[in-house]
């Protein structure tokens, strides 16, 4: 049997490493095109057995606190949504702070030809605060050079620097942590290989990206470093749970991304898709629910604590994600508190899809991804679609899911699509996110 318990700091070391396989998007390696299925975890066996998946009942999302029945897209948004992300805020992420007083942007790099002058480019460092020592992001844009006007662009946050990311020797050498916890040089390549920008530009969009590491380090004592430590409280410390998780804190920087873009001419910031893959996928989809700015939301493999539905026992479940070895501190201390009772969690999976709507939200999956259960994200969708059919707008419309590669369900305003294969962004997901994004943007 495969046992996953580490030490917290060689799990981080491991799942740094997947982490730099799922952000980026080029030929899959055997490791990642093989089943993702551990078995036992932190101590917790893990079923993929249908047959043990136990019954359930969802909350229902189109029911209000006070036990009221929404049946109009007023109601929802006035009413319904903003109690579903209260809830979210107490019971799983955490409430994100607003836009601090003296963020403020540095265009480095102002416009410069890039791939053989086919894109603009330009980097950016937004600074959280007034001191320009610490806290601070890089953002890279591209844009197509033809474009004459603003452009739509796909925003994504990485697992790695940008310069690591892209095929591009007029980038700025970014820092990442290293497995012990230190900031290093982003100089070396990883193992993965670099991801395809050109082909978003050949499609008219731009391409901006992020690592997330600069907006907080993601292990157990992230805080330290992270932009959390700036919101303490008189009295707390950074050892103590705080309210806010590290997805939390992500998607943060991610609207702090989007006060650059709405800056930024070159940029059309409503027509603006954000993507980001598995630990990413869930921030992506908490950001998408708390930044409206977000036209079009893309949730790669997001799993537990994302897409994925908590009350299905299959792969992953909320018991695994709060074992202190593992990733308690992307969470709201208070999700823990459902890890043995996940039928008194006050939300799920199929919510915080629904908080998107009516945004167009596309969720990808891998066949072979049953950590992070595939099927779980389907029937999420399946009991989301209601809350779009409010504004008119389609979900799967079907209880069958279907098979790997199947592109029936992709282009709804709730879309689907899982790819035949594990854990990752291929290059086909990635034509059919382009595909996405021109029927969206
Ligand atoms: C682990 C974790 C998942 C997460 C994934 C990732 O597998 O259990 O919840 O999505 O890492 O981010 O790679």
């Amino acid at each position: 049997m495969q046992k996953f318990k580490r030490s917290p700091i060689r799990a981080f070391a491991g799942k740094w490493m997947t982490c730099c396989l799922l952000s980026v998007s080029y030929l899959a390696t055997a490791q990642q095109q093989a089943a993702n299925r551990p078995t036992m975890v932190a101590g917790f066996p893990v079923n993929y057995s249908e047959d043990s998946v136990g019954t359930y009942t969802l909350p229902d999302p189109l029911k209000t606190n006070d036990g009221q029945k929404v049946t109009s897209a007023e109601v929802w948004m006035k009413k319904r949504r903003p109690e579903i992300v209260r809830l979210f805020e107490e019971s799983q992420f955490g409430k994100m702070p607003g836009r601090p007083a003296d963020m403020h942007f540095n265009v480095f790099d102002k416009g410069t030809p890039a791939f053989n002058g086919k894109a603009t480019r330009k980097q950016v460092t937004v600074y959280f605060t007034k001191d320009t020592a610490d806290h601070k992001m890089n953002l890279v844009i591209y844009v197509p050079a033809a474009a004459g006007k603003p452009v739509p662009l796909l925003m994504n946050i990485s697992f790695i620097a940008y310069n690591q990311l892209i095929d591009d020797p007029g980038l700025m050498v970014g820092n990442v942590w290293n497995k012990e916890g230190q900031r290093v040089k982003a100089d070396k390549p990883t193992a993965f290989g670099k991801m395809n920008i050109e082909q978003f530009i050949d499609a008219g969009f731009g391409f901006a990206t992020v690592y997330y590491g600069d907006i907080e380090p993601d292990f157990k004592d992230g805080i330290k470093h992270g932009i959390r430590s700036l919101y303490l409280k008189p009295g707390q410390t950074e050892t103590a749970p705080v309210e806010w998780g590290a997805i939390a804190a992500w998607g943060w920087g991610l609207s702090r991304a989007m006060d650059y873009f709405e800056t930024d001419r070159s940029i059309d910031s409503k027509r603006v898709a954000l993507q980001g893959a598995s630990r990413l996928g869930k921030t992506v989809l908490w950001a998408g629910a708390h930044d409206p700015r977000y036209k079009v939301i893309i949730a790669s493999i997001s799993g537990e604590g994302g897409a994925a539905l908590s009350r299905r026992h299959y792969g992953e479940t909320i018991q695994h994600i709060s074992d202190p070895s593992r990733y308690l501190y992307q969470f709201a201390p208070k999700y823990h508190d459902y890890a043995a009772n996940v039928s008194s969690l006050p939300v799920d999976g199929h919510m915080l899809v629904s908080l998107i709507a009516p945004r167009p939200l596309l969720l990808q999956t891998g066949s072979t991804d049953y950590w992070s259960d595939p099927k779980g994200e389907f029937l999420s969708a399946v009991a989301a679609a209601p809350v779009y059919k409010l504004f008119k707008e389609k979900g799967p419309e079907t209880t069958v899911m279907p098979a790997a590669g199947d592109t029936s369900l992709l282009l709804n305003e709730l879309g689907y699509f899982m790819h035949d294969g594990g854990h990752s962004v291929l290059p086909g997901d990635w034509t059919h996110i382009i595909t996405y994004m021109k029927k969206y943007l």
